[in-house]
């Protein structure tokens, strides 16, 4: 067990083991006020994460904006070389590859970012644009790209393909658009789907549909998700696991249910509070608690929360609390979380 009391570490269950991940971002300041400066500053975007993600299952990322959800996503994948920390993928560490031999593993890490019309090149029709990563990872195959393109058009329901191929990104819907991400996404077979707030940019009425696409899938192509959103009840209808995000730290980690039916972080209790719920019967108590998220250039010492959290005590401004296990698979990092059983 790891010093973040992640369990199963080397399981091969486990698809990715990602180990008290950082990345601290340099901030940008002039040359003179660089010369005046005594030391550089940094944005602790991702702050000490560890988590695993099992193969098969959709690990959920949720937090509020700044939380530094993106940012582990792309730590895991590799988009993002880590400051410190590490991720191993099917065993294999991926900061210890060469650059060919990383190059063949991002073949089974592919990525599906929020806004489609941004992801997609405008000048690329939109056969070419899924045809793009075959070419990148399977150049010697070219005269199976159609019949491959065609295939994960129709799995994607971008039907009949050949109505679709020739056009461009302006010439379809939304919704379309962003079947067009998932099916370059997913045209090389990946293993692990980093899906960044997918539907966020889609309209309200493709959503579900969306989703549902995204879950069958996942269960006909055997896919893994990493699924980021903001939105717990997206986050309700997809994931298995859920991890909770707070100021580049990860707060709360487990199963979904019991995250959500027991949350044991006083922050992941406000947020499951905050969400509407149709049912006018069901009495909420609490809100979201005041005030911004502190900056994450210099996070508040102690507990990241202590400042918005109203069960604070004198201790929480002081100790930092890690990730430990109250209920089995079932993680939480608050130093009085044991009043939440
Ligand atoms: N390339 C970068 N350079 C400098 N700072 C960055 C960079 N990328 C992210 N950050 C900062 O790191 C922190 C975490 O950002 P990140 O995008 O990971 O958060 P997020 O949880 O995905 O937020 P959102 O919900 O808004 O997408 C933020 O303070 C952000 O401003
Ligand atoms: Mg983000």
């Amino acid at each position: 067990m790891n010093d973040q009391g992640i369990e199963n570490p080397g399981s091969r269950e486990n698809l990715v083991e990602a180990r008290d991940l950082k990345k601290w971002f340099p901030i940008q300041t002039g040359l003179l006020e660089r010369l005046m400066a005594r030391r550089v500053e940094h944005v602790h975007a991702v702050d000490g994460v560890s988590f695993n993600i099992r193969k098969g299952e959709v690990l959920g990322l949720a937090g509020e904006s700044g939380s530094g959800k993106t940012t582990t996503g792309k730590l895991v994948i590799r988009l993002e070389e880590p400051t410190e920390g590490t991720v191993h993928f099917d065993g294999q560490d991926l900061g210890a590859l060469k650059s060919e031999e990383l190059r063949k593993m991002r073949r089974r890490m592919q990525v599906i970012f929020q806004d489609p019309m941004a992801s997609l090149n405008p000048r690329m029709t939109i056969g070419e644009a899924i045809q793009h990563p075959l070419q990148i990872h399977f150049p010697k195959e070219a005269s199976s790209h159609k019949e491959m393109i065609y295939d994960i058009c129709d799995k994607v329901g971008l039907t009949p393909p050949q109505f679709f191929v020739d056009k461009y990104p302006h010439q379809v819907s939304g919704g379309q658009r962003q079947r067009v991400v998932i099916a370059r996404a997913l045209v090389t077979h990946p293993d692990l789907v980093l899906a960044d707030e997918p539907i966020a940019m889609a309209d309200v009425s493709v959503r579900a549909l969306l989703l549902d696409l995204m879950i069958d899938l996942k269960n006909e192509l055997n896919l893994t998700y990493l699924f980021i959103t903001h939105d717990l009840a997206t986050a309700k209808y997809i994931c298995d696991r859920i991890g909770i995000m707070y100021l580049g730290r990860l707060v709360e980690i487990g199963d979904l249910r019991d995250v959500y039916s027991n949350p044991l972080n006083p922050y992941t209790h406000a947020l499951l509070a905050a969400v509407p719920v149709p049912n006018p019967h069901h009495r909420r108590t609490e809100t979201m608690p005041s005030g911004e998220i502190p900056d994450a250039i210099n996070p508040p010492k102690g507990c990241r929360f202590h400042p918005r959290c109203t069960y604070a005590q004198a201790s929480c401004s002081e100790v930092e609390p890690e990730l430990r296990e109250l209920k089995p698979g079932h993680f939480v990092a608050c130093h009085y979380a044991e009043q939440f059983l």
